[in-house]
């Protein structure tokens, strides 16, 4: 096993962190963490799926370190990202004995990061936490940058706080086990965050766009790596997201709409944003003038990566409904992040007309397959 590292600084002050990738850095969690506190104890919280592959693996690293560690298991699934779940997590904190000294170790997926992270972020009024994420998706995005939150009936992600991991380590082995699908939704967030990122990132991502198909695994911390890098550069410069953050929203507008429109679970996350970029190509030929050939450049890359079209059918309209519905529009406006070149993006107004237009078209390509 080699023991490459690569460590991505989140430059934010005082609360500023590293985000260590490589394989294998599991197991140096209860030492890496030693190095950065005194707690005595660590709520280790995973899904019970992951804590049957790598609860152990961690459990034993941080005993180690000579932490007291409190296992604290929930259901595998989206339905873990709620409030009764947040509760039912705090009381377990409170009935281990966390102090607000200790530390909350969040280990799996976005589910268990958000759900984790909001629960350190409100119990005794916020105490350390640290990011531990095994899918693809959350390395690159949701475990860098410090969103956290649980989903609410009236809508995903209506109850959260800004709270700033203590460091985060993305083990690249265990990516290994991910389904395809969970693989692809991870791969979308990759290309999200080259062609934002242009430059060395993007040329890297198309040259290696095979062989991360193909799920190579040496190629996996490349482009972890890539992508933490551009992501922490990202919340860095605007950690609130009252700007430049707004970017990492690319395909969101439209995928976001779309998963709701279709139904969640009908459609990964990841290949929705596929989707959403794609409709924001062909907007930002309309309300921009992009040339072409950045369309055409970005479905390359995508076919490169195996992120193809999902059969998969929604109507228009109700698509234009969830995107008005969004958290992304703004007086009234449908906005969305355009690509004018890798590397150059616009956050523009877009009329309902041009919606409209390239939803039905979409929907037409969608029903041919
Ligand atoms: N996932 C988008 C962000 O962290 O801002």
């Amino acid at each position: 096993m080699s023991s490459a590292r690569t460590i991505v600084r989140v430059e934010l002050g005082e609360r500023g962190y590293d985000v260590r990738i490589g394989r294998g850095v599991l197991a140096e969690l209860g030492s890496g963490l030693r190095a950065l506190t005194k707690a005595a104890r660590v709520a280790l919280v995973a899904d019970e799926r992951v804590w049957g592959l790598y609860g152990e693996r961690v459990f034993s690293s941080l005993l180690s370190a000579g932490f007291r560690v409190s296992p604290v298991t929930v259901p595998a699934g989206e339905g873990s990202k709620s409030w009764d779940r947040a509760g039912d997590v705090l009381e377990r904190l409170a009935t281990a004995g966390i102090s607000r000294d200790d530390v909350v170790v969040a280990l799996g997926g976005g589910v268990t990061g958000d759900l984790a992270g909001f629960c350190a972020a409100v119990y005794m009024r916020g105490i350390p936490f640290v990011q531990a994420p095994t899918t693809l998706l959350a390395q690159v995005d949701s475990s860098i940058g410090g969103k956290t939150g649980v989903d609410l009936a009236a809508g995903k992600n209506l109850a959260g706080a800004f709270w700033q991991p203590l460091a985060v380590f993305a083990d690249t082995s265990v990516l290994q086990t991910l389904s395809d699908e969970e693989w692809s939704s991870g791969l979308a967030e990759v290309a999200k965050c080259a062609l934002l990122a242009g430059g060395e990132s993007y040329t890297w991502l198309k040259d290696n766009a095979e062989r991360l198909r193909a799920r190579e695994p040496d190629c996996a911390p490349g482009a972890v790596s890539r992508a933490a890098a551009f992501k922490a550069g990202v919340v860095a410069a605007d950690e609130r997201e009252f700007g430049t953050r707004e970017c990492l929203n690319y395909g969101h507008t439209f995928g976001h709409a779309l998963e709701r429109a279709a139904g969640y679970g009908s459609i990964s996350h990841g290949a929705a944003v596929v989707e959403g970029m794609r409709f924001a190509a062909a907007v930002a030929e309309d309300v921009l003038g992009v040339d072409p050939g950045v369309r055409a450049a970005q479905e390359a890359l995508f076919e490169g990566l195996g992120l193809v079209r999902p059969p998969l059918r929604a109507d228009p309209a109700e698509i234009s409904r969830a995107m008005r519905r969004d958290k992304k529009v703004r007086g009234g406006a449908l906005r969305f992040v355009l690509l004018k070149a890798p590397g150059v993006w616009e956050v523009a107004t877009v009329d309902e007309a041009v919606v409209e237009k390239r939803s039905a078209e979409w929907s037409d390509r969608a029903g041919r397959g």
